[in-house]
């Protein structure tokens, strides 16, 4: 048969309506096999699987998957110390990205067998709390105490322990940890603070250092992880933000001027609009309390033109679907309210399961 057809010119890669339905077998069909563009990204393999698994319990529907396997499979990655002595060694004893970070050599060829990393093991503990895993089973003091290994003396975090860029994304990723186990024991929330201060732009945003262009990621790593340490109030924006430690007034002017003329928002100035802005910078203004001054029809017009008739969302409007963008256009129609979507934990980007205690005791 001569198939002659192009996917992005059929009739219309948007619909006026969220198609849940389609969405949920996007997501089976992804649950089945990956993509073979996502080769490259074994290496982040839980958080491909966060993705999925967190989607389908937005969407309403877990029960496409066997939870205790599900449960095993992320356990499977867990890197456990041999004794607790060497949880002072100065490495991470959290999870690893996939099974090819556990059987890793370094530059020399020497095995290097803990690979865990903290976006691994925050997108492992996000999966195990969505299917219900019982926490206590989890030994959190190996996670919490080698985690302060990579904290470094300025209150940034390093992903692994081997090194790599120290920002603000992983003081995110070791917030949500503590969050989800409920121990701030895992690190200097007072340091990680100041840091995360310091990263605050003249324009009101958050570069992900100091000094750097503000983003939309990175304003909603730093706006989540002060929520989460509990150094933002629930009512910031009644007290229009004098008592607060952030400049919100200006952080407000910044992250709402992202919405651009065709409703969705940008990560940065001058940028194109892109689907997983919609929750980054989205998310911000809920925790902020600004999410009233959002143009919701619009934003909602522009998700549906990027969402795919094979299920799923694109970055841009009328392009192929993949993982990130798809939960992100996800969490971003739980924060527009669309009926049949489970509401969203803004803080920890997962739904609002009853009992997540966000904040420190
Ligand atoms: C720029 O990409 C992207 C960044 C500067 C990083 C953004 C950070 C996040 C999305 C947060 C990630 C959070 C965790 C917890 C890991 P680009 O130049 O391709 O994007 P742009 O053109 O839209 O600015
Ligand atoms: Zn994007």
């Amino acid at each position: 048969m001569d198939v002659d057809w192009d996917p992005l010119d059929s009739p219309s890669s948007s619909s006026m309506s969220f198609e849940r339905d389609r969405h949920v077998r996007f997501l089976e069909m992804m649950c089945q096999l990956l993509p073979s563009e996502y080769q490259t990204q074994e290496i982040n393999r839980l958080t491909l699987a966060y993705f999925v698994i967190s989607s389908l319990d937005l969407l309403g529907a877990l029960d496409r998957v066997d939870k205790d396997a599900v449960a095993k499979w992320v356990l499977f990655f867990q890197a456990l110390p041999g004794s607790n002595s060497e949880l002072n060694n100065g490495q991470f004893y959290g999870f690893h990205g996939s099974t090819t970070s556990k059987f890793h050599q370094d530059d020399n060829g020497v095995s290097v067998h803990n690979g865990s990393h903290l976006a691994s093991t925050y997108s492992a503990l996000a999966i195990l709390k969505i299917v219900g895993y019982n926490f206590s089973y989890i030994d959190s003091d190996s996670i919490l105490t080698s985690m302060r290994n990579l904290q470094k003396p300025d209150g940034s975090f390093m992903p692994i322990h081997i090194g790599a860029e120290t920002d603000l994304r992983f003081i995110y990723c070791a917030a949500a940890i503590c969050s989800l186990l409920e121990n701030w024991s895992g690190m200097d929330r007072e340091k990680a603070k100041e840091y995360i201060l310091n990263c605050q732009s003249y324009d009101g945003g958050f570069g992900l250092i100091p000094g750097a262009e503000s983003h939309g990621g990175a304003t909603y790593c730093a706006v989540a992880s002060l929520r989460l340490m509990g150094f933002i109030e629930d009512d910031i924006l009644s007290k229009n933000g004098s008592f607060s430690i952030v400049n919100v007034p200006l952080l407000l002017d910044w992250s709402l001027k992202r919405q651009a003329t065709d409703g969705g928002f940008q990560g940065r100035p001058n940028k194109p609009t892109d689907t997983c802005y919609a929750f980054w910078i989205g998310a911000t203004l809920k925790i902020l309390g600004g999410h009233k001054f959002i143009d919701e029809n619009s934003l909602r017009g522009f998700l549906l033109t990027c969402q795919s008739q094979y299920g799923g969302f694109s970055k841009f409007p009328g392009e192929l679907p993949d993982l990130y963008h798809s939960y992100y256009g996800f969490t971003a129609f739980s924060l527009l309210r669309e009926p049949g979507l489970n509401p969203l934990c803004f803080e920890l980007g997962i739904s609002d399961i009853a009992g997540l205690g966000i904040g420190p005791a």
